[in-house]
C-alpha cells in the first residue's frame, strides 16, 4: 500500500513538473508582448514579466497595448477586475485598429458598489462605427479570482468568450451590407479609468476615491492562434496551425450561449426598438 501510494505520489509529482514546463514554454511575457501607454507607474509588470497591473488614483487611470498587431485570430488573456468598491471605474480591453474608418472589438467592465455586480459591456464597430452594445452580468465574482476573456476573430465570424464560454457572435454579414473588419489588423489595448459620469447606473453612483488606487490584474496573455504583424515587419505570419481560421460555433456551443444571454445579458442594442425608431440594424435578423 504504502509503495503503491509512494510511486502514486512520485507519478504526480512528475507530472505536475510536465505540465509546468509546458505552462512555462507557453506563457508570454509581458515586457515582451506589451507597451505601457500612459498612466507612469500606476502600470506595472512584474514577476519577470508574468503579472501586469493597471491602477486608476484621482489624478489618473493607466494603460497598455500590444506591441503586435494582428490580422485574425484567437486571443485572450486572464483578468482580474477591481475588487471591493469599484464604482465609476471602467476596465477596458479591446482590439482596435488605426485610422478613422477603424474596426474594433470592445469588452468593457463597468465596476460597482461592493457585492454588487459587475457589467460586462460589449461592442463591435466596423469602418468607424459602433452602436452595436449588448451587456452582460457574469455568473461569477470577477474580483475573487482571475478568469480568461477572449475573442475568435475569423473572416467568418467574431465570437466573445469569457472562460471559453461563448457569450455573443457577430457574422460576418457582408452580402447583406453590413461592414466587417476584414483588412485592418487591430493591436490589443487595455486600460482603466475614472467613467463615474456613466459607468455604473448611469452615473448615478460616483467614484469613492477614498478606496483608491483601483487595481485591475493581468496574466497569461495568449495569442498562440493568430496572425501576427510584428512591428518590425510589415507582412503577416500565422501560427502554424490556422484550423481556427473557417472556426464558428458548433450547434451545442450556440446552445450554450444562448442560454448564457437568456439568463444573463441585461442589455441588446438588436432589441431596442425605441432607439431605432426606423428599423433596427440589418445584421439584428441573424442568430
Ligand atoms: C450595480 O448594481 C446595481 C444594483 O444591483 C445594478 O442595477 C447594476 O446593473 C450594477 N452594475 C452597474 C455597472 O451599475
Amino acid at each position: 500500500m504504502a509503495i503503491l501510494s509512494k510511486s502514486l505520489e512520485l507519478m504526480t509529482k512528475t507530472l505536475l513538473i510536465i505540465m509546468g514546463m509546458l505552462l512555462a514554454v507557453h506563457a508570454t511575457n509581458f515586457f515582451n508582448e506589451f507597451d505601457i501607454t500612459w498612466g507612469g507607474n500606476r502600470a506595472k509588470i512584474l514577476n519577470s514579466g508574468e503579472v501586469l497591473t493597471l491602477s486608476l488614483d484621482s489624478s489618473s487611470g493607466s494603460g497598455f497595448q500590444s506591441k503586435n498587431m494582428y490580422m485574425f485570430g484567437r486571443i485572450g488573456m486572464q483578468l482580474k477586475l477591481v475588487p471591493g468598491n469599484s464604482a465609476g471605474t471602467v476596465t477596458s480591453y479591446y482590439l482596435k485598429s488605426d485610422g478613422s474608418t477603424w474596426d474594433e472589438i470592445d469588452f468593457e467592465f463597468l465596476g460597482n458598489v461592493t457585492g454588487e455586480p459587475y457589467v460586462v459591456h460589449t461592442n463591435v464597430y466596423t469602418q468607424g462605427k459602433g452602436d452595436r452594445e449588448q451587456q452582460f452580468y457574469l455568473w461569477f465574482d470577477p474580483t475573487k479570482d482571475f478568469h480568461t476573456y477572449s475573442v475568435l476573430w475569423n473572416p467568418q465570424t467574431v465570437i466573445f468568450y469569457v472562460d471559453d464560454v461563448p457569450i455573443r457572435e457577430f457574422k460576418n454579414m457582408k452580402p447583406k451590407g453590413v461592414a466587417f473588419p476584414m483588412d485592418q489588423p487591430m493591436r490589443l489595448f487595455s486600460s482603466i479609468y475614472n467613467a463615474d459620469q456613466w459607468a455604473t447606473r448611469g452615473g448615478l453612483i460616483k467614484t469613492d476615491w477614498s478606496f483608491s488606487p483601483f487595481t485591475a490584474s493581468y496574466r497569461n496573455f495568449n495569442a498562440g492562434s493568430a496572425c501576427v504583424l510584428s512591428p518590425n515587419r510589415r507582412s503577416s505570419s500565422c501560427s502554424s496551425s490556422t484550423a481556427w481560421l473557417r472556426d464558428g460555433l458548433h450547434p451545442k456551443e450556440v446552445k450554450k450561449m444562448k442560454g448564457v444571454q437568456k439568463r444573463f445579458r441585461i442589455y441588446d442594442y438588436c432589441v431596442d426598438g425605441k432607439r431605432f425608431p426606423s428599423g433596427l440594424p440589418p445584421e439584428c435578423g441573424a442568430l
